[in-house]
């Protein structure tokens, strides 16, 4: 049985298949691959943008979806997580998306093997609908993305975006630097630096970040104006052809001034907009094809 629960689930080719039925897709809309399916969703943290573009992604593809919300299940009623999960397979869905605060729920709930899991974000660890989205926004602008250079600006340490992103764009051959203040840097062998200004110096994109406050056990800084002065991203930072991207949700004015999240360089509607496709491609190759 096929899950994704981290990038490490997927070899490089089945990445590009991925990416070119992606783009196939937005080319033109295929006819309904997944009017028999039937996806649940069961996510135990908020989302504005995942959520709904699986559920726009299933539906495009003629999917049914039906949502579980955890803060009415029977987890509030002390029922285990395993347990809660082992009764939605046990409806016959075929295929469950996850998201949980624990690093490891999806893995844990993917290694019982009732039916196909999605990671669609768990603890600091694994997004990897959210990398694949990023990487095709990237080549879809670049064609090659060989040499690409990236750099990720924000709360590093406690992003899942970044640790799929990292693992993703490593693989893909991108040349990755991490720019933050000490206590979002992770330990990293990769090209790191406090100064924004040395970190995007030949930067083709920036990866914006934000603080992920609720998973700060106590606050890391007192005022995020004083943080913004050093790790926002500004017009004085843009060049032409340097791209500026953020998987939301953005807190404007910290991570990136309104002028640039406007400007014609923000790549960050696209992202959304690219979402659908890519999670319409991540559902028809653990649906379909790998049956
Ligand atoms: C991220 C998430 O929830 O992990 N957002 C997203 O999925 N687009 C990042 C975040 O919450 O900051």
């Amino acid at each position: 049985m096929q899950h994704l629960v981290d990038i490490d689930d997927l070899d490089i080719s089945k990445i590009e298949k991925i990416l070119e039925d992606a783009k196939s897709f937005k080319k033109k809309m295929p006819p309904k691959l997944l009017s028999d399916k039937l996806i649940i969703t069961l996510f135990f943290e908020p989302s504005t943008r995942t959520r709904s573009s699986f559920e726009v992604a299933a539906k495009r593809l003629g999917a049914s979806v039906v949502h579980l919300d955890p803060a009415k299940s029977s987890t509030k009623k002390g029922e285990t997580l395993e347990d809660t999960f082992a009764n939605l397979a046990a409806m016959g869905p075929d295929g469950v998306i996850v998201r949980h605060s624990k690093d490891e729920t999806a893995k844990i709930l993917a290694d019982m093997d009732l039916v196909p899991v999605i990671n669609a974000g768990t603890g600091k660890s694994a997004h990897p609908t959210q990398a694949l989205l990023d990487l095709f926004t990237i080549k879809e602008h670049f064609g090659d993305i060989e040499g690409k250079k990236i750099t990720i600006v924000g709360d590093i340490a406690n992003s899942r975006v970044a640790s799929s992103g990292i693992k993703l764009f490593q693989k893909m051959g991108l040349d990755i630097t991490l720019v933050a203040p000490k206590e979002f840097m992770p330990k990293t062998t990769l090209k790191n630096t406090p100064s924004l200004e040395e970190g995007i110096k030949e930067a083709d994109i920036i990866m914006s970040l934000r603080a992920q406050l609720e998973r700060h056990a106590k606050p890391i800084f007192e005022d995020y104006s004083e943080y913004a002065k050093h790790y926002c991203i500004k017009k004085r930072h843009l060049r032409d052809n340097l791209l500026i991207m953020h998987p939301g949700p953005v807190m404007r004015n910290i991570d990136i001034s309104d002028e640039v999240l406007e400007s014609k360089n923000s790549l960050v509607l696209e992202q959304v907009r690219n979402g659908v496709f890519i999670r319409m491609a991540i559902l028809k190759y653990i649906l379909l094809d790998s049956r």
